[in-house]
């Protein structure tokens, strides 16, 4: 079934039930939220932000940071906006897509950047143009961390996702200048980290 983020139903049931059916996910955002540890306060990017989940983690874990999040359905963005109302200016959500990132009035120089579960529904072009974009976001030394379904031929699904293999992640990422590294593979998922060099 095709993922149907514009319906509010779709999306909060996403919402309640994000960790279900993606075991590796709980433990690739406790990775994340431990490396964090090491990353600079300031702007972090969150591309495909959906509801807020991962950007309320962030925000809790580094109380100096912010988090500019970005994603095209309004209906987890209203989710988002409720969750992440309590930390004020430390938050800016915007709607817009992973595809025309060109249009996207982000903050420059940032800290990190992060892409949970949102960059498979993206096509090899735009994926590309979306890694080099975030390279130019981020200061130098600063940190992209991807967390995605990764395409295994056997298991590819019907539902309109569109996952590279780590290989071609890996790829894209040095192409745009990171020094990258798969920290985590297992089955159809996996934990890439980018470092645009200091
Ligand atoms: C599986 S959810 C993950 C949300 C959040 N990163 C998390 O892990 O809780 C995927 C999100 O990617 C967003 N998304 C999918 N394609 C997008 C695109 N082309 N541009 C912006 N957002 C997109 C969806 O709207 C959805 O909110």
């Amino acid at each position: 079934m095709a993922h149907n983020w514009q319906d509010p139903a779709f999306a909060e049931a996403w919402d309640a039930r994000h960790l279900s059916g993606n075991p590796a996910r709980a433990e690739h955002l406790s990775l994340l939220l431990a490396i964090l540890e090491q990353v600079e306060s300031g702007w972090i990017l969150d591309l495909g932000t959906g509801s807020g989940l991962v950007a309320r983690m962030l925000l809790d874990q580094k109380p100096q940071a912010r988090v500019f999040g970005l994603d095209s359905s309004t209906a987890m963005l209203g989710i988002a906006k409720d969750r992440l109302e309590q930390y004020g200016d430390r938050v800016r959500l915007a709607e817009g897509d992973l595809t025309a990132l060109d249009r996207v009035d982000a903050p420059a120089g940032c800290s990190a950047a992060i892409a949970v579960q949102s960059l498979h529904h993206l096509e090899e072009a735009p994926y590309r143009a979306a890694v080099r974009w975030t390279f130019d976001h981020l200061a130098p030394g600063g940190w992209f961390f991807i967390i995605d379904r990764l395409a295994v031929p056997e298991w590819l699904q019907g539902n309109g996702d569109r996952p590279l293999p780590v290989q071609g992640i890996l790829r894209l990422l040095e192409e745009a200048g990171f020094q990258s590294a798969a920290l985590d593979v297992r089955g159809d998922r996996g934990m890439l980290i980018g470092r645009r060099p200091a």
